[in-house]
């Protein structure tokens, strides 16, 4: 242990208090409040960034007692040609979420990072400080990267696949080790030389924060498994034997290839309204009337080539849902039907969703109002 008396707290037990290892049978967090969301389309009502929106959207899911805010990490437009398009408006996870961490009282609060685009030290130091600044509640989303034209701004290619995710691995290992160790330590690989890595404030949860990572491809799966505390699986098909299977499988690679335990989250999003019919109507003007075809296409085709995620066809076959929601699982109908569709995601092993809206801040209420009572009557949260 360090031998000067420090005012900064760590422990084992501040970590155990973190909400993502609480009770609730299927947790809850609000994905995308530093960017537009998940959803890719034109309509004027659609979530656009501002600070001011994007708190009061936060503190609506810190007050609903979901588990976890996350940002996305994107560098500019994924639309080559047209930098001013709307996926440009990003605020930087690091900052956004140390703002988030001092104006919330309960969620964990994620930044995302790009392996390429910043050195682990660095992210290290900033999460510990963040950890510190939250009491505890911070958390790590590791993201190898996909789109080649943001990385080429800090003057790097992207690796091949198979190189992204050694890379990733390093940079994971770093980033645990300058969390966990008490000493100083060395690390000398393939693509760092970190010497005598020592820093203080240590992260307020010991040994270290959570990781997430939502790797999608055998590889990812693979790093999700060895370093991720939550990894993420997409649906291919809504039937409860398949999902079930592909949570299953998540959970059995951590287990049996590396002795660890994971919590299985997916994305979706939430379009709820008064009837079953109304809430489709509305994912049917916002998603295949008023979809943002340019964007979607430029995220299938960004993919495709960098990825080894879903297979091309399967990808394009997603191109509405990518629209409607950014591929997430679709919870769209009355409160009713929304809580029947979560226990039943949670029957089948899934231990959290990562929720979008088109309106967050309304929605999140909405949803708070209507469907958490219910999921408490069901038994997945308190
Ligand atoms: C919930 C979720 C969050 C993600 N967040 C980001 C992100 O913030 N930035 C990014 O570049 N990629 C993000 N991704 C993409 C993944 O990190 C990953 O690159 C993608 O799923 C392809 O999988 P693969 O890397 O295993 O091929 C996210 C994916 C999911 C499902």
């Amino acid at each position: 242990m360090p031998e000067t008396a420090t005012l900064f707290e760590r422990s084992a037990e501040i970590r155990a208090r973190n909400p993502l290892f609480g009770p609730n049978r299927l947790k809850l967090g609000v994905f995308g409040l530093n960017s537009i969301g998940c959803a890719l389309t034109l309509v004027p009502e659609a979530y656009r960034p501002s600070w001011a929106g994007s708190l009061a959207a936060a503190q609506a899911a810190d007050e609903a007692g979901f588990e976890a805010i996350v940002p996305y990490a994107r560098w500019k437009s994924y639309v080559k040609g047209n930098v001013h398009h709307r996926s440009s408006q990003v605020m930087e996870c690091f900052s956004w979420a140390t703002a988030v961490a001092a104006r919330t009282e309960r969620a964990a609060i994620f930044a995302t990072c790009h392996v390429p685009a910043m050195h682990p030290i660095v992210a290290a130091k900033q999460g510990a400080t963040i950890d510190q600044i939250s009491g505890g509640r911070f958390g790590l989303n590791v993201v190898a990267g996909w789109y080649a034209g943001e990385l080429g701004m800090f003057g790097v290619d992207l690796l091949d696949h198979a190189d992204r995710y050694a890379q990733a691995a390093e940079w994971t290992e770093i980033l645990r080790r300058a969390w966990s160790e008490e000493e100083e330590f060395d690390f000398e690989g393939r693509f760092y030389d970190v010497r005598g890595a020592y820093f203080e404030p240590r992260p307020a949860q010991a040994p270290a924060p959570p990781i997430m990572n939502a790797g999608g491809s055998e590889r990812g799966r693979e790093f999700a498994a060895r370093f991720s505390d939550l990894a993420f699986v997409m649906f291919e098909s809504s039937e409860p034997e398949a999902m079930a299977a592909s949570i299953e499988s998540a959970r059995a690679l951590a287990r049996e290839r590396h002795g660890r335990e994971l919590q299985i989250w997916t994305p979706a999003y939430v379009v709820q309204a008064d009837s079953d019919e109304a809430a489709a109507a509305y994912v049917a003007h916002y998603g295949a009337e008023c979809g943002d075809y340019e964007a979607a296409d430029a995220f299938i085709e960004g993919m495709i080539e960098t990825s080894s995620n879903l297979p091309p066809e399967v990808l394009r076959a997603l191109r509405l849902r990518i629209v409607e929601g950014g591929g997430g699982y679709p919870l769209v109908g009355t409160a009713e039907t929304i809580a029947a569709r979560m226990e039943e995601l949670s029957r089948c092993g899934l231990d959290g969703l990562l929720l979008s809206w088109i309106e967050y801040e309304p929605g999140i209420r909405r949803f708070a109002r209507e469907v958490s009572p219910l999921l408490a009557e069901r038994g997945l949260r308190r």
